[in-house]
């Protein structure tokens, strides 16, 4: 029935008659001749309808924005003066024979082309938002991005495999969800936080290659990268070391932004998890930003500055600092204490700062700073050359434990690196090799994967495991650009003893192995081959190519709020008390069933 798409018909078509249907976009009266915007997933076409036709002229009245229509018309050129460059269809108009109410609509929350709309809105009528163009932009884009994942995966000899969703609760990682077992009395499964330990079984299966676009569940707390249900594109390997796994994995994200966004992103460099701290506080550091951090904890370690000598000093102690060139005339009073509330929210109990008024003078005449008076000549001297400073320079300075300081001292990076003019455009990956195998957690007492308790020391660091686990480095890598990190991965253990061996540096007891990766010990015994893998969130990588976002929420037809909540349908809800019972479950909160 339909003959075109709305958004597609242009002067070629001049003269045929056309059979449109779609959303009344805008309707306007223009005295005697009513003009409708028509619109369907392509754009939108002008409709012009005039009183000579009654039947179309009456129904067109009667049309409000967002009725849904049947419209047969003939196409014509648009009289001079009213060509719309913006539109495909802007040379052309509809005269329209016919005008068929299909249904019609409530005056929606909000107009669809109003890009201001508050989130919650947007979220509670999510069906309404997505007619929004950037909306459809987005979601077509995800789209051909998956395509284009699924295309180059193929073409290198991966298949998608399912796996299950109905998991098992394991010890390792983030929150996960629940789901309690009506026929096993006080059970549950848990929703996968990834199909980690499926896709190694699938390797010991012997499927050498594997990927599935998954969804995965994590209960975190939720941030603009962050959803509880989110998607990734995970991929396992046998008989790759590293660097061929990496190899693949970087034609992977190439494919992706050629087919996203047209872009040929250059090959990415390669840097250690130990230098990415060091030079941007960040594992995943944002590359368009030319500016980096400087380690002072040496040269402060005997001065005069209690705050300074104090942390250098003290175990995970560091000093460190961030110099803007020209930066001296780029802040006002008020902006630095500003900043100092900033650096707050990463925990620093403060942010020195000097301005180098005279990069020749090393006292308070040169260099105006709170600091100064703390410091030798000499100390100042190495300060400045450590730090590279010349006169009209800024210098910010972070003494801490080094987790704040790098935490402060790379968000202000990041921050001021934009909004001062130090970063460029662009898409800037890179490869953060190197990580450190284990986090020590100091609550608990323990050391905990700094990845998964799967992933593989480094063949030379596996004698540190019994003596010094804070050294051992795994080969495990990211993604990252722009400042986020877009994938992660690693070589897997593959021998049992290695991983018996992990599990007792984790403090995970023979007991609770076996209860929780007996089937994956089991497995390791019976042949399994060196493996390896990596998964992206596609939610972010979308993200970063879309032109407007405010959150990952933007690429995600149906996500949840920051509180984990769809407005829409209204989840999570109440249940009947005898749901509940059917599932064994007696609530201890005050919160009632329904
Ligand atoms: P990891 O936990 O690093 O690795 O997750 C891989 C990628 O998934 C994305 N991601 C998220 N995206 C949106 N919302 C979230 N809550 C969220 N959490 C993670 C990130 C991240 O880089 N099984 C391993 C992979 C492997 O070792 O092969 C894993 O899940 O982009
Ligand atoms: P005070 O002597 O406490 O007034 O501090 C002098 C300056 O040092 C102020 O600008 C503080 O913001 C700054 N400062 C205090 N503690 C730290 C810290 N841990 N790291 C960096 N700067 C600090």
């Amino acid at each position: 029935m339909r003959t075109n798409y709305c958004g597609f018909i242009d002067k070629q078509y001049l003269g045929q008659q056309v059979t449109l249907f779609g959303w009344a976009h805008r309707r306007r009266d223009h005295g005697g001749v009513i003009f409708i915007d028509l619109r369907d997933r392509e754009g939108l076409v002008q409709v012009v309808i005039d009183p000579d036709t009654p039947n179309a002229f009456q129904t067109a009245d009667k049309t409000r924005n967002e009725f849904v229509l049947k419209v047969i018309g003939t196409v014509r050129p648009r009289p001079e003066g009213t060509i719309n460059a913006n539109l495909k269809s802007g040379e052309i108009e509809v005269l329209a024979s016919e005008v068929e109410i299909l249904n019609a609509a409530l005056t929606p929350p909000f107009m669809i082309d109003d890009e201001n709309v508050n989130e919650e809105v947007r979220l509670k009528y999510r069906y309404i938002d997505l007619r929004r163009e950037t909306m459809q932009k987005n979601l077509r884009m995800r789209y051909r991005i998956a395509m284009a994942v699924r295309q180059y995966l193929d073409a290198q000899g991966f298949i998608d495999i399912e796996t299950p969703v109905l998991y098992k609760s394991t010890p390792e990682g983030a929150r996960e969800f629940l789901v309690p077992s009506r026929m096993h009395d006080g059970q549950f499964y848990a929703l996968p936080q990834s199909p980690q330990l499926f896709k190694q079984l699938l390797m010991v299966s012997g499927f050498d290659r594997y990927y599935q676009i998954v969804k995965c569940f994590r209960d975190e707390d939720l941030r603009a990268d962050r959803q509880p249900e989110f998607t990734q594109i995970d991929i396992e390997t046998s008989f790759l070391n590293e660097r061929e796994i990496q190899d693949i994995m970087e034609g992977l994200v190439k494919a992706m932004w050629k087919a996203g966004v047209g872009v040929d992103l250059p090959d990415f460099p390669r840097i250690t998890y130990a230098e990415a701290m060091s030079k941007y506080g960040s594992d995943k550091p944002d590359l368009r930003v030319k500016l980096e951090l400087t380690e002072l904890t040496d040269i402060v370690k005997d001065s005069g500055f209690k705050v300074f000598v104090d942390a250098a000093n003290a175990k995970n102690g560091k000093v460190a600092a961030l110099c803007l060139p020209a930066g001296n005339a780029m802040f006002a009073r008020k902006e630095l204490d500003d900043l100092a509330i900033f650096a707050a929210i990463y925990g620093a109990k403060g942010l020195a700062y000097i301005k180098v008024n005279d990069a020749t003078k090393l006292n308070a005449e040169g260099l105006q700073s709170p600091i100064v008076k703390f410091f030798s000549e000499e100390t100042l001297g190495k300060i400045l050359t450590a730090c590279n400073a010349k006169t009209g320079d800024i210098i910010f300075f972070c003494a801490d434990k080094a987790k704040v300081v790098y935490d402060t001292l790379g968000a202000l990076r990041s921050k001021l690196g934009h909004a001062k003019g130090f970063a460029e455009g662009g898409y800037k990956p890179v490869w953060v090799v190197d990580f450190p195998a284990y986090d020590f957690d100091e609550e608990n007492n323990r050391y905990v994967s700094a990845h998964h308790p799967f992933t593989a020391p480094k063949d030379e660091h596996i004698a540190l495991m019994d003596t010094d686990p804070s050294k051992v480095l795994a080969k495990a890598y990211d993604v990252a650009m722009n400042g986020w990190e877009l994938g992660g991965g690693s070589v897997r253990i593959h021998q049992p003893a290695l991983q018996q061996k992990q599990f007792k540096t984790l403090g995970i007891s023979e007991e609770d192995q076996r209860a929780k990766f007996g089937f994956l010990l089991d497995a390791l015994e019976y042949g399994a081959p060196p493996m390896g893998g990596i998964a992206f969130g596609l939610d972010r990588s979308v993200t970063l190519m879309c032109e407007k976002w405010d959150s990952i929420r933007d690429v995600i037809a149906f996500p949840k709020t920051q509180r984990g909540q769809d407005l829409m349908v209204d989840a999570p809800s109440a249940v009947p008390e005898k749901q509940l019972r059917d599932l064994h479950i007696k609530l201890r909160s005050t919160a009632q069933s329904t």
